[in-house]
């Protein structure tokens, strides 16, 4: 049997990208009985985006309630905290004196933070702090910790998976083979998601659909949607962020017998009439059930709570053959 373990990082709404890119094929994948699934809420590694308490709390319980309303069954896989589990934070330290500093100076969210302080004539590490810089290894514990075998994640982790690896084989080269050694699983599909603006959807680039919303906040945010200056009667272009989203929503006829709709000259208005309908049939059953778990979230941190129980079950064995390994135990 397979180890499945992803994380989402707590520091914004979940929006639809996050859905097809990530939630819905890892819930996908705890159905299979050929994998052990443990997923988790990333808050320790949120911390370094967010700017306030209220902040951290607050997306922490939305991803929680995102997981529980798309399908999670966490009697079916180990569902926690990242900060619930402490040997992940120990492990971190003990990798951290693995890990070349310039494996490090290559990741990429280090980098692009280094070139744009050198665009701007500053200081190379202006606003950089140890979390940033440290960010991988500390994702690299939560991974190595379990002993995972397959970490599900999108293709802007695949650097992350790489450090990963790096990092396990030059633990279990000094001190004989202790870590299992990580595979990424990137569903290649379902790789990019288009947002309003048309580019990648990406919180960084505000054009996200929060997943759940209110139905009337989803309308406006579908009517915010870019598109050309066609008028009805006039075909529309195929390729059109409308009609890609629609293909996500709708089963296959209905998604084509749309799009020869919009090539006969669908206008814009009741294009995205048509995708607020097929949309909102699809998220309201799930929204339904964010809308409980967010009123009963006594009942969600009851669940985390023995997730967590369970994980630390399995993170300390792996954590006592580190430390034997390292000397630190007999
Ligand atoms: N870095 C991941 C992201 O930004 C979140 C994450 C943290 C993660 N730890 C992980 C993903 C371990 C997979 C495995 O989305």
């Amino acid at each position: 049997m397979k180890r499945v373990l992803t994380g989402i990082k707590p520091t914004g709404y979940a929006h639809i990208g996050n859905y097809f890119g990530a939630i819905k094929p890892a819930i996908e994948l705890s159905n299979n009985s050929d994998f052990e699934c443990f997923y988790f809420l990333a808050d320790y590694h949120a911390l370094n985006t967010l700017k306030t308490k209220e902040e951290l709390e607050l997306y922490t319980k939305n991803i929680a309630c995102t997981w529980l309303a798309c399908g999670l069954d966490p009697n079916k896989i180990v569902f926690y905290k990242q900060s619930d589990i402490p040997e992940i934070f120990e492990l971190c330290w003990i990798l951290s004196n693995v890990t070349p500093k310039g494996l490090m100076n290559r990741a990429h969210a280090y980098k692009a933070m280094v070139e744009k302080n050198q665009q701007n004539g500053d200081d190379a590490d202006a606003g950089v702090n140890m979390g940033l810089y440290n960010y991988p290894i500390l994702m690299a514990s939560d991974i190595l910790l379990f002993g995972t075998n397959v970490v599900p994640v999108g293709l802007d982790q695949k650097q992350h998976i790489e450090m990963a690896r790096d990092i396990a084989n030059s633990f279990n080269s000094k001190y004989g083979k202790t870590l299992v050694v990580p595979e990424e699983y990137i569903q290649e599909n379902v790789a990019v998601f288009y947002g309003l603006d048309g580019r990648k959807m990406s919180k960084s680039y505000g054009n996200t659909i929060q997943l759940f919303d209110t139905e009337e906040n989803l309308r406006k945010t579908i009517n915010k949607i870019v598109t050309d200056s066609r008028l009805p009667g006039e075909p529309k272009d195929a390729d059109c962020t409308i009609n890609k989203l629609y293909k996500f929503f709708a089963p296959k006829q209905q998604a084509e017998q749309f799009e020869q709709d919009l090539k006969n000259g669908l206008g814009w208005g009741e294009a995205k009439k048509q995708l607020f309908a097929v949309m909102n049939a699809y998220i309201a059953p799930m929204r339904e059930k964010f809308d409980y778990y967010m009123a009963h979230f006594d009942e969600v941190e009851e669940m985390l709570k023995r997730g967590a129980e369970k994980a630390r079950k399995i993170a300390r064995e792996q954590l006592d053959k580190v430390r034997l390994a390292i000397g630190a135990k007999k």
